[in-house]
C-alpha cells in the first residue's frame, strides 16, 4: 500500500467506513464472478483452438464458496454482480446456483454475460431466477464468419437464443461486439442497424491485447471513434445519452436516422473504449476468477488467492479483510497501449472480461 493510502486507511477514509472505497475515492460496488474458465466456443481473441480443460473440479470455487464470498461482499457494499466465464452457462447445475445467488438478501441486481449458445435452454430459468439483464457476445451476423471467429458452427443457435430472450420479457439486452479491423469492420453498420430494428443495445468493444492468445491480434485494433465516424457518415447522428450510475464503462449514444426508411427511428449504441479512452477513473469493479483469484483490475496481474485462504479455514472476518485489502490496493489505472504494450498476462477466459 502506498503512503497516502496508508494514511487514508488510518483516517478511516478508505476501506469500509462508507461502503467499499479505494485509495482514489472510487466506490467499489460491482463484483464480477467467473463461474468457469471453460467455454463451448474458441474465439480467436480469447481461447487457443487446441484448448483442453483438464483441470479438476476442485480447482474451481464451489458454488457454496461463491455464495459465501458474495454474501460477505454484499455485507461490505457490493450491490451488483455479473456472472461471466469462460461461458458461465456451461457449468453444471448453473440454474440451481443462480437461484441461490439471486436469493442473497441485499443483492437485487444480478446480470449475465454469455455467448448465447445455451440461452434457449436456460432463458426460462434465468428469467424465473430474476436475471433480467443479459449481455450476449456476438461479433458477426454471418454464419460462416461466426464459425471462423469462434471455431464452432452454431450461429443459428445463438440467434434463436437471442430471439427467445427478446420475446420473453428480458429488458436492456446488450450485444457485445469486439471490433476487429479486417475481421468484422465490414459489419459495423449492420450491427448499428440492428439497434434500430431490435430492442437491444449494440456495444462495440475495443479489442484489448490480454494474455498470449489475444495479443496475436494486436494489429486488428480499431478505435471507437473510427466506428462512430463510420456510423455518422453512413447512417445518422449519434447523440450522447447521460450516463447512468450503474451503467459501467460504456459511452452510450442514441442513433437517430431517417436515412433510407422514410421515417424517424432511433437505436441505442454503446462504445467501450478501454484503449482510446481509459475509463479507469470511474471503475467500480472487483473480479473473482473461476479458480478463486481476487483481482481488483482486469488489466493488472495482481491477484489474491482467496480460494486457498478459504480452504485453510479463513473466518468471515478474514475473508472480508481480504476483500477490503484488494479494494485498497486497486491500481489507479491500467497501462495498456495497443500495438505497443501488453502487460497483462492473464487469459481473458480465466478472468472473465
Ligand atoms: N478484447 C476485447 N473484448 C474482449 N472480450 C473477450 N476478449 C476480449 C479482448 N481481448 C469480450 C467478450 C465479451 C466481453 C466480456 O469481453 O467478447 O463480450
Ligand atoms: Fe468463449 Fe467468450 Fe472466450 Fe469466445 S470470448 S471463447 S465465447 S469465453
Amino acid at each position: 500500500m502506498n503512503k497516502i493510502a496508508q494514511d487514508r486507511v488510518i483516517n478511516n477514509e478508505i476501506g469500509v467506513s462508507n461502503g467499499l472505497t479505494d485509495a482514489f475515492a472510487r466506490t467499489i460496488s460491482y463484483l464480477r464472478l467467473s463461474l468457469t474458465d471453460r467455454c463451448n466456443l474458441r474465439c480467436i481473441y480469447c481461447t487457443p483452438r487446441s484448448a483442453d480443460y483438464k483441470h479438476h473440479h476442485k480447482d474451481l470455487l464451489s458454488y457454496e464458496e461463491l455464495l459465501r464470498i458474495t454474501s460477505l461482499a454484499v455485507d461490505l457494499g457490493i450491490v451488483k454482480v455479473r456472472l461471466t466465464g469462460g461461458e458461465p452457462l456451461v457449468r453444471r447445475d448453473v440454474d440451481f446456483f443462480i437461484k441461490k445467488l439471486t436469493s442473497i438478501p441485499g443483492l437485487n441486481d444480478v446480470r449475465l454475460t454469455t455467448n448465447g449458445v445455451l440461452l434457449e435452454k436456460y432463458a426460462r430459468d434465468l428469467y424465473e431466477a430474476g436475471i433480467e439483464k443479459i449481455n450476449i457476445s456476438l461479433d458477426t451476423l454471418k454464419k460462416g464468419k461466426y464459425q471462423e471467429i469462434t471455431g464452432i458452427n452454431c450461429f443459428d443457435q445463438v440467434w434463436q437464443g437471442l430471439e427467445r430472450i427478446l420475446a420473453s420479457g428480458f429488458f436492456r439486452i446488450k450485444l457485445n461486439v469486439v471490433a476487429l479491423q479486417g475481421i468484422n469492420d465490414d459489419e459495423f453498420l449492420d450491427f448499428a442497424r440492428l439497434a434500430l430494428s431490435h430492442d437491444l443495445q449494440v456495444r462495440f468493444i475495443e479489442y484489448m491485447p490480454i494474455g498470449k492468445v489475444s495479443s496475436r491480434l494486436m494489429n486488428r485494433y480499431i478505435s471507437s471513434s473510427a466506428i462512430k465516424d463510420m456510423i455518422r457518415r453512413e447512417i445518422g447522428d449519434l447523440e450522447p445519452v447521460a450516463r447512468e450510475v450503474m451503467e459501467g464503462p460504456a459511452a452510450v449514444y442514441r442513433l437517430l436516422t431517417d436515412k433510407g426508411s422514410g421515417q424517424n427511428r432511433e437505436g441505442i449504441i454503446g462504445f467501450i473504449s478501454p484503449i482510446s479512452h481509459k475509463f479507469c477513473k470511474n471503475c467500480n469493479r472487483l473480479r473473482l476468477t473461476a479458480r478463486g483469484g481476487l483481482r481488483s483490475c482486469l488489466l493488472s496481474d495482481q491477484e489474491t488467492d482467496l480460494k486457498s485462504a478459504m480452504r485453510k479455514g479463513a473466518s468471515d472476518k478474514t475473508i472480508k479483510d481480504i476483500l477490503v485489502q484488494a479494494v485498497i490496493n486497486k491500481p489507479r489505472e491500467h497501462r495498456l497501449i495497443c500495438g505497443r504494450q501488453m502487460n497483462c498476462h492473464g487469459e481473458m477466459s480465466r478472468i472473465g472480461g
